[in-house]
């Protein structure tokens, strides 16, 4: 019989902790439907105690996923671990993952604490977090740099304490598969009732090793893997869903285990978090980027014309690339509006929220003749904007750009619900119209970064602008998407400003010490 392998996703929490990509609780729960739809086993939603919203989203994840366990990270200490308890509890499936670094660079510098002391925290975590449900999971942060005789010890406390998975993070990306892979069945062999458990493995990808350093756990025993939709995550990210998802498929004759995940939704999954992030995905990403099943050498187009399986190992369309993702028209209706929104599985909370999405949809059909599934939800990306969330709104632009001319930026901006209007001149026509903002808005950020995707093919595609800012040491990044990319420039660029304006103040569980 094959073991199930189990997914479980933590976008929403290690994925959250990448510069800028911070998540309202609305962001969290419409990617947490997304991975619901994908069925994956566990969601992170995020770290209860991090802040005020981070213990709001988890409770409204919580609430509104029935068919995946969903998970809240709680540091090894009581005040988390009782926060974290609250936060699941309207869940079908609650289940509470605590840690503390076993290391012994981390137990010295970090919490300065002995190694006896860090068993006794962590046995009385998974005490505590028992009383809260009979799901936990107990992980040994930097379990890579971790003595494994040490290891060996604290997991088998917390396994006689109820822990019912252990998870063994490469948290600094260090490790390499053999290395790995060996860690993971040492531990099996060695721990007393390893049986009796979960095990999973955690990869970060500091050396581009994470998702193979997974394959390697799993091919070792581990049970659970711990993963990021498009491998977001702190520094070079975690490990890939779709890519581990798309290995253990691919290669069945390697791994007798299997997941229950519907790979179709992996695509549409992968932008909305790209969207919604502000993470870009980079073009020859595996799966899910735009070249990843694209045939340019002329040898190979023939090849698969020929017999697809000459160089494809896998279909687009398996994974949510649909060969005819033309989805509307400038003359579909309303009811075909609402049923595609439905079928991408975006949801229309209000008839109001579905009238005024129509009504740009029509505006964007007047300008681009096909309208594929990618340009409804940046379409609807836009929509889920708030009065609350957009204090800066750009009501006007006009960009003169001519050869031998300095380019001119002129705007109306709706700042707080009040009108402002200014003009710049710039090195190019993006440069004019954000100084023109920066003009009425003297916002005092840095530009990091800038870029350009298409997000379908052909010269009437929309333009999808990332921009990515940073001021007294805080980080956001800001998308938006229009068929004029001066505009999708704007729209990005107050994107940015609007996450900067609304304050989230949170901590990162792994800075902070218990
Ligand atoms: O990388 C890591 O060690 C973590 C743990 C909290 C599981 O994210
Ligand atoms: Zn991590």
């Amino acid at each position: 019989m094959t073991d199930q392998l189990i997914v479980f996703d933590t976008t929403l929490r290690d994925g959250e902790q990448s510069p800028g990509a911070a998540m309202s609780k609305d962001e969290k729960l419409r990617i947490a439907r997304a991975l619901e739809r994908m069925r994956v086993d566990v969601i992170e939603a995020g770290f209860a105690s991090a802040s005020v919203g981070d213990f709001e989203s988890v409770r409204a994840v919580a609430a509104a996923v029935k068919d995946s366990t969903v998970c809240t990270l709680a540091r090894a200490s009581e005040n988390d671990v009782r926060r974290a308890g609250e936060a699941i509890k309207p869940a079908a499936r609650g289940r509470i993952h605590t840690f503390i670094a076993t290391s012994p660079i981390h137990m010295e510098k970090k919490l300065q604490m002995s190694p006896d002391r860090v068993v006794e925290a962590a046995v009385a975590a998974v005490t505590l977090a028992r009383q809260f449900t009979d799901d936990v999971e107990f992980s040994a942060e930097d379990a890579v740099r971790s003595d494994i005789d040490f290891l060996c010890r604290i997991f088998e406390a917390v396994i006689k304490a109820g822990a019912t998975t252990l998870n063994v993070p490469d948290t600094v990306g260090y490790s390499i598969p053999a290395q790995w892979g060996g860690r993971m069945r040492t531990l099996i062999e060695r721990v007393p009732a390893s049986d009796r458990v979960i095990w999973s493995t955690h990869c970060h990808n500091d050396l581009g090793m994470a998702v193979a350093n997974s394959l390697a756990a799993v091919a070792a025993g581990a049970r659970q893997v711990e993963c990021t939709i498009n491998g977001l995550g702190e520094r070079a990210g975690n490990a890939a869903l779709e890519e581990i998802v798309m290995a253990v498929r691919t290669r069945k004759d390697l791994f007798d285990c299997e997941t229950r995940i519907d790979a179709t939704q992996i695509v549409p999954t992968s932008r909305l978090v790209s969207q919604i992030t502000g993470y870009p995905v980079q073009p020859n990403k595996a799966v899910v980027g735009a070249n990843a099943f694209a045939h340019e050498s002329g040898i190979h187009q023939d090849g698969v014309l020929k017999h697809r399986e000459t160089y494809e190992i896998m279909r687009a369309e398996d994974v949510g690339w649909s060969t005819n993702r033309l989805s509307l028209g400038k003359l579909s209706g309303r009811s075909a509006f609402r049923a595609k929104l439905q079928e991408l599985g975006i949801p229309v909370h209000s008839e109001e929220v579905l009238n005024t999405a129509f009504v740009r949809f029509k505006a964007l059909a007047d300008k681009k003749r096909e309208i594929f599934d990618e340009d409804l939800q940046a379409l609807m990306s836009d929509e889920s904007v708030t009065p609350e969330t957009e204090y800066y709104r750009l009501l006007f632009a006009k960009v003169l750009s001519q050869t031998g001319e300095t380019p001119n930026a002129q705007l109306t901006l709706a700042v707080g619900g009040a009108e402002h209007q200014a003009a710049a001149e710039g090195s190019g026509p993006v440069d004019a119209i954000f100084r023109a903002i920066e003009s009425i808005v003297a916002s005092g950020a840095d530009l990091m970064l800038y870029s350009v995707n298409a997000i379908t093919t052909g010269t009437d595609a929309q333009g999808e602008v990332t921009v990515r800012l940073a001021r007294d040491g805080r980080i956001v990044n800001g998308q938006g998407a229009d068929t004029d990319i001066i505009v999708a420039s704007a729209k990005a660029y107050l994107n940015a400003l609007n996450k900067l304006h609304g304050s989230v103040e949170r901590m990162n569980p792994q800075t902070e010490t218990v």
